[in-house]
């Protein structure tokens, strides 16, 4: 049997290198093994940390073109929306009846999200999101997820739901499957986790002068000895393992090759590199960018699959736990 892999990302902003080493090319790569490819745009998961979701037509727009520039495949991916798959969420209901509140509190990366959250008191939305997360997952039946390391709770939580829902109502669902991605976090051009809030995310969408000055910035330090060495030169092992991973190639023998030139050879070298590498994801999404009718497509076909089978499994837990009238 083929793997359903389902997985998906928060509307948010634009994807960077981060994203496309921890899970873009992963996803790419099952799809070329033949995995039947489910891709949630979480639209509904984005108020969990936010009063208000802005701008989510523009956001949406960006995040179908970097995953298309990604490599995904328009034909073979069902991309699909929280907010356009009503049955989906009709799911959540049931499902909140399985698990405790204490459950839910104890959540290591919820606890750790309403400790960096935007809104001034934690909504419902926010303790409950891992439970809507199982219904994502569940409603076509994934059997893999693959995710980074702060999602394996949430997967957790989505094996517990489907177990107890079996146990009390009859065989509905599988028992998903957490597939953690193997690249190790990838710092940003300050030498700490690359992301988006800290300013220090190379976009994919980014331009060849964007990459270049964000390169030119990143935090170094006054040996020209290049090495890599992560725990003692965050910021240079950075710029390191970006190249290496770019490259393919061992993080050590890139720093090796620079050697003495310090680091202004060793910013030439990393824009380089991953100008070069991010040419043809930028061509692909300037492509996919004149046609964003043919884009919006690709999410609307996505939506229609998703919504046929969360008819099909909603009607069958209805049928499972004796609510068809
Ligand atoms: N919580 C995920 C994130 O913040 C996004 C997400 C929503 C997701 N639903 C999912 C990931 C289902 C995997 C499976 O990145």
């Amino acid at each position: 049997m083929t793997a359903r892999v389902l997985t998906g990302d928060r509307p948010t902003g634009p994807l960077h290198l981060g994203h496309y080493f921890g899970t873009l090319r992963n996803r790419v790569e099952l799809q070329q093994r033949g995995a039947d490819m489910f891709v949630i745009v979480a639209d509904y998961q984005v108020l969990t940390d936010r009063d208000v979701a802005e701008r989510l037509r523009e956001t949406v727009d960006g995040l179908l073109l970097d995953y298309l520039a990604a490599g995904l495949d328009p034909e073979g991916t069902t991309v699909f929306a929280h907010s356009a798959v009503p049955a989906l969420n009709q799911l959540v209901l049931p499902f909140l009846s399985l698990v405790s509140v204490p459950e839910l509190q104890r959540n290591p990366t919820v606890k750790d999200e309403i400790q960096h959250s935007r809104q001034s008191s934690v909504s419902g939305l926010m303790f409950t999101y891992p439970v809507h997360q199982a219904a994502d997952i569940l409603f076509c039946k994934g059997t893999l997820v693959p995710v980074g390391q702060d999602q394996m709770p949430h997967i957790e939580v989505t094996r517990t739901v489907a177990r107890r829902f079996n146990e009390r109502y009859g065989p509905v669902f599988p028992i998903p499957e957490g597939l953690l991605s193997v690249a190790p976090v990838l710092p940003g051009t300050d030498g700490k986790k690359m992301s988006k809030s800290r300013g220090n995310a190379i976009a994919l969408s980014a331009t060849p002068d964007e990459t270049a000055r964000l390169i030119r910035g990143a935090t170094t330090d006054a040996d020209r000895h290049i090495t890599y060495d992560p725990s003692v030169r965050p910021g240079v092992s950075g710029l390191v393992q970006l190249a290496a991973l770019c490259l393919d190639r061992d993080p050590h023998e890139v720093a090796a090759e620079i050697g003495d030139a310090g680091a202004a050879a060793l910013k030439r070298t990393v824009t380089e590199v991953v100008n070069e590498f991010l040419a043809p994801m930028r061509a692909r999404r300037a492509a996919y960018a004149k046609d964003l009718d043919t884009v919006r497509k690709v999410l609307r076909r996505g939506n229609e699959r998703a919504n046929e089978l969360a008819e099909q499994t909603l009607a069958e837990v209805r049928a499972a736990m004796g609510t068809v009238y």
